[in-house]
């Protein structure tokens, strides 16, 4: 199976951005962990803080693919453009948050991608990753 993670804006910087939100742990790290456990898979990770650049790899995989995990960041809740990528390809995929946005700030609270994927892992921290591929498994 093929299955690629998209992280999006500010996400580079897990580890050192609001550790007590997001943790201390790297995705480069924990992707590494996620390959170990899922050695059967083709585990891809591709990380953008652009949204064009983001909407381009769901294109580019996003025929082919049997799943995208996809962390959009930010842009979770402002991008029309990544809800109509998501729409226009046959892979499905499954919208992740790590930290729990409901409990946050009301801008949060809205995801115009939700509605565009097969389900939503929220608050388990970089777990909602792991789970979210292993649906796809
Ligand atoms: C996030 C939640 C978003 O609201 C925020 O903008 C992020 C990370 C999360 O994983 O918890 O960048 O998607």
């Amino acid at each position: 199976k093929q299955i690629l993670i998209i992280n999006g804006p500010n996400l580079n910087l897990l580890g050192k951005r609001e550790p007590t939100i997001y943790g201390s742990q790297t995705f480069e790290e924990y992707f590494q962990t996620l390959q170990t456990l899922f050695s059967d898979v083709e585990l891809h990770y591709f990380q953008s803080n652009h949204e064009g650049a983001l909407i381009d790899k769901i294109h580019e995989v996003g025929f082919t693919f049997d799943g995208i995990v996809l962390n959009a960041g930010a842009y979770t809740h402002t991008s029309v453009a990544i809800a109509d990528a998501l729409s226009a390809v046959t892979t499905p995929a499954v919208e992740v948050h790590i930290s729990n946005v409901h409990a946050r700030e009301a801008f949060r609270h809205h995801s115009y991608l939700s509605s565009r994927v097969k389900g939503v892992i929220v608050g388990l921290g970089l777990k909602g990753y792991e789970l979210a591929v292993r649906y796809f498994v």
